[in-house]
Parts: structure tokens; sequence; C-alpha cells
């Protein structure tokens, strides 16, 4: 197995990464910023857009740049956000972030097949994306879901390879969620 790091906001990083790569079977996205939460009186647009470069773009760019490597028999898989569907207030940034990527998903399972194109939507997930923030906060989030638990990340993984194996799934937004969508 190979690694490399490299900051995916840099396009021409990106390009050298799956130049060097030659061959992809699947791209899983996960990279999170997490910027532009807050209510919409106050919502700082400069955040918001650091939201879009830091989850949207990086998405985009990557999933462009990885194209030319990318197999015929090959997948895509974004990690979106359950509340890109949600009402909760003050998420409308996060909403139009993650909701902007998951309308890519049927458009793009289309353009680009054979190779099929899918997002997992998680809900609030136990990972150290929580780490900066209030404990009482990720509680209160964690209760929201019917399930009434976070999840754990091993259960979005699970989502993931199933995405990966299941060679007649496209196009599909797969909720994580512990049922925070039904809410
Ligand atoms: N945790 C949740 O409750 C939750 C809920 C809904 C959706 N999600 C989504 O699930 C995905 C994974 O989130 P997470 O909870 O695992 O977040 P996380 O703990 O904050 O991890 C995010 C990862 O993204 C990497 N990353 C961020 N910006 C990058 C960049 N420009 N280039 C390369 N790597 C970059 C980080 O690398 P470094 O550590 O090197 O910075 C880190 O490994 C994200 O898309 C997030 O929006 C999470």
């Amino acid at each position: 197995m190979q690694s490399a790091a490299v900051d995916a906001t840099n396009r021409a990083a990106l390009d050298a990464l799956f130049h060097r790569a030659g061959h992809v079977d699947h791209l899983v996205l996960a990279a999170s910023g997490g910027r532009g939460a807050g209510p919409f009186a106050e919502l700082d647009p400069a955040g918001l857009r650091a939201g879009f470069e830091s989850k949207f773009w990086v998405h985009w760019h990557a999933a462009q740049a990885a194209l030319p490597a990318l197999a015929p028999e090959g997948s895509i898989t974004l990690i979106t956000a359950a509340l890109s569907r949600l009402a909760n207030p003050g998420t409308s940034g996060l909403a139009a972030v993650n909701g902007a990527l998951e309308r890519t998903v049927p458009v793009l399972a289309r353009e680009l097949a054979p190779r099929r194109v899918n997002a997992v939507s998680p809900g609030v997930i136990a990972t150290p994306w929580w780490d900066d923030k209030p404990p009482e906060f990720f509680a209160r989030a964690s209760q929201q879901a019917p399930l009434r638990r976070a999840g754990r990340a091993e259960e979005v993984a699970d989502a993931v390879l199933f995405l990966l194996g299941n060679a007649f799934v496209t196009g599909v937004v797969l909720d994580v969620d512990g049922g925070l969508h039904l809410t």
C-alpha cells in the first residue's frame, strides 16, 4: 500500500499526485474544512467562502484531477453531510456546501458512466472534527437522530466499502446518520 500527503486545495499538487499514481481504482473524498456555520444574519461571507474552498472545491478539484487516472470500472465516492437536507437553524452555510456536492452526484453518475459516482451523507459521527467544539454541543447534536447516539467512523467506512464494492450502484446519496435526515 502506498500513501502520500498533499494539500487538496492545491490543484497542481493534486494533478501531480494522480499523475504519479497513474491508475486509480476508487476515489473516496473525505476532506473537511467545517467553515461556514452560524446564524445567517451574522454569517461571515469570508467564512462561508472558506467553507466552499475547503470542502466543495477540494472535492470538485480532486474528482476532476483524478479522472485521467480513474479506471473505467472505478468509482468516486464523496463524503457529504446530512445537514445538506436538514432544516437546522444556523446551518445554511454548511447545507449549501454539502447540498451543492450532493446535487452533482446524479449528474456525474450519468456523465462519467461507466465510472460510478455516489456519496455517503453522514450525520453526527464521533471524529476529531468535534474536538474543538463544546462537548455539550456534541452531546446535544448526537441526540437529535432517532437512534439517539453519535455514529462511529467505522459505520461510515462500511457504507463507503459497500458503494465501492457493488458495481451496480451509482447516483446514490446514502444516508449514514442514525435517521437524522428524518428529523
Ligand atoms: N464528523 C462528523 O460528525 C461529520 C458529519 C457530517 C459530515 N462529515 C464529513 O465527513 C468527512 C470527514 O470528516 P471527519 O469528521 O473525519 O473530519 P476531520 O476529523 O476534521 O478530518 C478531516 C480530514 O480531512 C483532511 N483535510 C482537510 N483539509 C484538507 C486538505 N486541504 N488537504 C488534504 N486533507 C485535508 C484532514 O487532514 P489533516 O488532519 O491533515 O488536517 C483530516 O484528515 C468530511 O467531509 C466531513 O464534512 C463529518
